[in-house]
Formats: C-alpha cells, sequence, structure tokens
C-alpha cells in the first residue's frame, strides 16, 4: 500500500503589531484556506518575534533576544512559512527587517532552504505590494525561496466581508488559487526531490562529474 504523506505546516503571522491590523485579517483568512486544503496551521503574533535593535555589541557571548529565538523555532518546526505584511514608506516595516537580522545571525542559518509566500494588505490602490519587493530581497538574499506570485490587497479596509472573506468574488478565488499553488510546491519540495534529477535530464545533459550542478 502506498504511504501516505504527512499533512504540510505552515508557519503563518501577520508582521503588524495593531490591534485591529488588516494584515492580521489576511493571515487569518490564509489560515483558513490552509486548513481547508488540508494543510496545519501554526498561527504566530508579531510581538512573539518582536527584537531589540540590531546591535552586535549585544552579540557578545552567543546572545539572540528571545524573539529571533521563537522565530527560528517556528521557522525549523513548520515546512514552509507565510508572511503578512504593512507597507511603511514603499518598504517593509523596520521591526520585521529587524527580527529578520537577528534570525540571520543563528547558525546553521535558518532561511537557508525555507519555502516562503509573501501578502500584504494596505488600504492603498497598490495593497502595500513594494513592501513585498523589499521583504524579497533580505528573504532571497538568505537563501529562502521566496514564492513568485505575491498577493497584495488593495483597499483592504473596505475589502472583507463580515465573515472575514475577501468580498470581492473574483479576487477571493484568485487568493485560494496562489495559496493553494504555493502548497502544493511547498509539499511537492518535502516529497518529491527526485524532481531535480529530472531538470537535468530535461535539459538534455548527462549526469557526470562535469555536469552534475545538482546533486
Ligand atoms: C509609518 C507608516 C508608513 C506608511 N506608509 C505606507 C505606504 O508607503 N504605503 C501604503 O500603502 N500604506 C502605508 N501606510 C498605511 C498602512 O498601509 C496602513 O496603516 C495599514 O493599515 C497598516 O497595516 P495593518 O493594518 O496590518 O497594521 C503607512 C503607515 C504607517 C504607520
Amino acid at each position: 500500500m502506498q504511504k501516505q504523506n504527512e499533512p504540510l505546516r505552515f508557519l503563518v503571522f501577520s508582521a503588524s503589531l495593531r490591534k485591529d491590523s488588516l494584515n492580521e485579517q489576511l493571515a487569518k483568512l490564509t489560515r483558513d484556506v490552509i486548513v481547508k486544503n488540508g494543510g496545519i496551521v501554526d498561527y504566530a503574533q508579531m510581538s512573539e518575534f518582536d527584537c531589540p535593535s540590531m546591535n552586535q555589541d549585544l552579540e557578545a557571548n552567543d546572545f539572540h533576544p528571545d524573539g529571533a529565538k521563537e522565530f527560528r523555532k517556528r521557522i525549523l518546526a513548520n515546512d514552509a512559512f507565510i508572511i503578512s505584511s504593512p507597507e511603511y514608506n514603499g518598504s517593509m516595516p523596520g521591526l520585521l527587517k529587524n527580527t529578520i537580522d537577528w534570525v540571520s545571525r543563528f547558525r546553521p542559518q535558518p532561511f537557508n532552504e525555507r519555502h516562503a509566500l509573501l501578502m500584504s494588505a494596505s488600504p492603498s490602490m497598490a495593497g502595500g505590494n513594494r513592501a513585498l519587493w523589499s521583504l524579497r530581497m533580505p528573504l532571497e538574499h538568505l537563501g529562502t525561496r521566496v514564492y513568485p506570485n505575491m498577493f497584495s490587497l488593495a483597499m483592504a479596509h473596505k475589502a472583507f466581508d463580515p465573515k472575514g472573506n475577501i468580498a470581492d468574488q473574483t479576487l477571493q478565488e484568485r487568493f485560494e488559487t496562489n495559496l493553494v499553488a504555493f502548497m502544493n510546491l511547498a509539499e511537492a519540495a518535502k516529497n518529491y526531490p527526485c524532481i531535480k534529477k529530472a531538470w537535468v535530464e530535461f535539459l538534455g545533459e548527462k549526469t557526470d562529474d562535469v555536469t552534475e550542478r545538482v546533486e
């Protein structure tokens, strides 16, 4: 009998500390869609990952702030992570970058080879999308496989219905399709690593010592 794969685990959080955060609403919708599609959600609050401002002098004696330790633990305990981030002045919030900087100091470096999906919500017409381009940069620098399709919810203060879904049905479907596609990619990356070999063969290369790049 074929062995059933375990459900995938996703760390989900909003990078806002605000009580009535729009990104929190989007993160909660993300949680619901993942569960509906058979995934397990580890739902976190940004306050759990909050860190003092990066100062290398604090790093004496291998010090890591509690927020960084917690974020690292949760990244490693899950198969992939999803951040819904506000946009502050055309970029990601400083507290999120600060936490990423602290977490990047652990060895092995926890972001390396993890899969991530980025989303944003904003009252603006661009939905906070520029924050995601800035967030993509340090994560990719650290080796995270950031999913190409990012989701930004424009006019987010008017976008949700009373049940917490996106009121525009076409947009809700697009949100779900993107999320499920990311879940499928994370699942394939976890359970079917042999796909790497297929990639080499697709290029028509012989897998010998000279051309083998994906051992
Ligand atoms: C310091 C600051 C800068 C902001 N800059 C932007 C911006 O560049 N683009 C944007 O769409 N919204 C901007 N906003 C508005 C936020 O998108 C809005 O407050 C949003 O609700 C924050 O996300 P949250 O609801 O999850 O806390 C800014 C808000 C603050 C506090």
